[in-house]
Formats: structure tokens, sequence, C-alpha cells
């Protein structure tokens, strides 16, 4: 059963149609990849996932909805949570108030923050701490976000989207700017994440890639030219000469 799927998804600006009649189905508990060149709409698709862009037509069904063209504070609220926005970080507050607002936010009602201390919410920082201990940075909870580094950042800002105990994960990118050793981190992290939540992947790295993911669809130009294993991927002729090019082991 999908968790979400897209129909003809299709967003243009101007003259440039970013993502082009895009059909996808992920399965609920996969992690599902999209790879593809430079420019090739895999964010853009990723910002009508969210609510942050409209799309020109097509459809976005998560959980049996059409959702396409919702908000994206309601998309938030249903359960699509977005990792790797730097902005959504406070640098001076402490790593597990970050993540505690995150799940608070998460809540159907902001009544009661003016007066209530966090302390006030057990479950919320039960929730924060267990989320701090499954992106493994609960040992620096109470040190300012700002103090840590590019790496630990990252770990934080999974959190973050985690805190919010979404269904759909979508990360962009992950191991970006990374150094090797963090990578190799934060690659870890994300293969204890897979099973437990549906997540769909964009990354550059082919070898983590064809690594982690259970299905792959690979975008060029806007469309998906090709979808499927990753052994089926990495076979296919037209991908190769459109992404993978030497890199792929023939
Ligand atoms: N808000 C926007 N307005 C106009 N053009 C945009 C906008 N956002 C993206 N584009 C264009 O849409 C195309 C797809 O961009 P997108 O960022 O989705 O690619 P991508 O596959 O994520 O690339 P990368 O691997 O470099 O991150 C690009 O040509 C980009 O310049
Ligand atoms: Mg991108």
């Amino acid at each position: 059963m999908p968790l979400v799927r897209t129909e003809r998804l299709t967003k243009a600006f101007g003259a440039l149609v970013a993502v082009n009649a895009v059909t996808l189905a992920v399965d609920e508990g996969s992690l599902h990849s999209v790879i593809g060149p430079n420019g090739a709409g895999k964010t853009t698709f990723f910002n009508l996932l969210t609510g942050q862009l409209a799309p020109t037509s097509g459809r976005i069904v998560f959980d049996g909805r059409d959702i396409a063209g919702t908000p994206s504070h309601r998309i938030a609220h249903l359960g699509i949570a977005r990792s790797f926005q730097r902005t959504s970080i406070f640098p001076t507050l402490s790593i597990l108030d970050n993540v505690w607002l995150a799940a608070f936010a998460r809540q159907a009602s902001w009544r009661g923050l003016a007066w209530r201390r966090t302390d006030g919410y057990p479950a919320l920082a039960e929730r924060a701490m267990a989320v701090l201990e499954e992106v493994g940075l609960a040992g620096k909870a109470a040190a300012p976000a700002r103090a840590i580094s590019h790496g630990e950042q990252r770990q934080l800002e999974l959190a973050i989207a985690l805190a919010a105990n979404p269904r759909l994960l979508l990360l962009d990118e992950p191991a970006a700017g990374l150094s090797s050793d963090e990578t190799q981190k934060m690659v870890a992290l994300v293969r204890t994440l897979k099973g437990r939540y549906t997540i769909i992947l964009i990354e550059h790295k082919i070898d983590v890639v064809m690594s982690m993911s259970d299905r792959i669809s690979v975008m060029h130009f806007g469309s998906v030219i090709a979808e499927g294993m990753p052994a089926e991927i990495q076979r296919n002729a037209e991908v190769r000469r459109a992404y993978l090019g030497g890199i792929a082991p023939s």
C-alpha cells in the first residue's frame, strides 16, 4: 500500500517545467530514493509534497486523500516532515529546547505556551529526549545549538523533523557538505530510521543510494525516466547515459 503517491504531478516556472508529469508511489515503511543530475527537479518535487509550492497540475495522494495545493502548515500537521532546513534551528537555545519546540509546534493548539513552563509538558519533554537518543545527541541535550559541529547540526535538524512524529520523512541530501566521517555517521543514522519511518531520500552519493534504497526513481529534466530496485536502476542503459556515467559498475 502506498502511503503517498503522485499522479502526473507538474510544476512549471514560466516556460521551465521543473517537475513534469511525475507519477510515483512510495510504500509505507519503505525507503524510496530520488536521484538525478543537478536541476532535475528533485527539490522542487519535495517542495510540492510539503506544500511549499502549489502544483501547476496533477495530484498528490497522501494516506488516501488528495493534498495537492494544501498549505505547508496543514501538511506538516498531516504528518509530512522534511529535513534539512537549517533556518529551523534556534542557535542560542539548547539542543533539547530546539527539539521540544518542534514537538510542541506539532500539537493541535498553542494555548498555554505563554504561562506554562517547558517542564509542564512531560510527554513532550520525553518525546524530545527520545528523539535526541534516536539521532545520537542525547549526551549534548543541554548544549546551545550554535556550539555543536556541522555534522551534529545535521543530526539536530533530523531530530527536529522527527520530533513531529512524522509518517513521511523527506530527506534532501542529508550528507551534503559533510566530511567523510560525518557522512558515514549520517548514513548509519538514516539506516536506523529505515523501516520505522516511510522515507523519501534525495542523495547524490550513488553508493549510499544503491546500498540503502528499496526503490529508486531517476529524474531527468523534470521527468521520471526510470523506476525500480537498485539493481534494475544500475542496469538501466538510459539511466547510465543520463546520470550514472562511469560511476556504476558494469
Ligand atoms: N522557485 C523557482 N523559480 C524558478 N525556477 C526554479 C525555482 N525552483 C527551482 N527552479 C528551477 O527548477 C529546476 C529544478 O530545480 P531543483 O532545485 O528542483 O533541482 P534539483 O534536482 O533539486 O537539483 P540539485 O541536485 O542541484 O539540488 C532548476 O532549473 C531550477 O533552476
Ligand atoms: Mg536539490
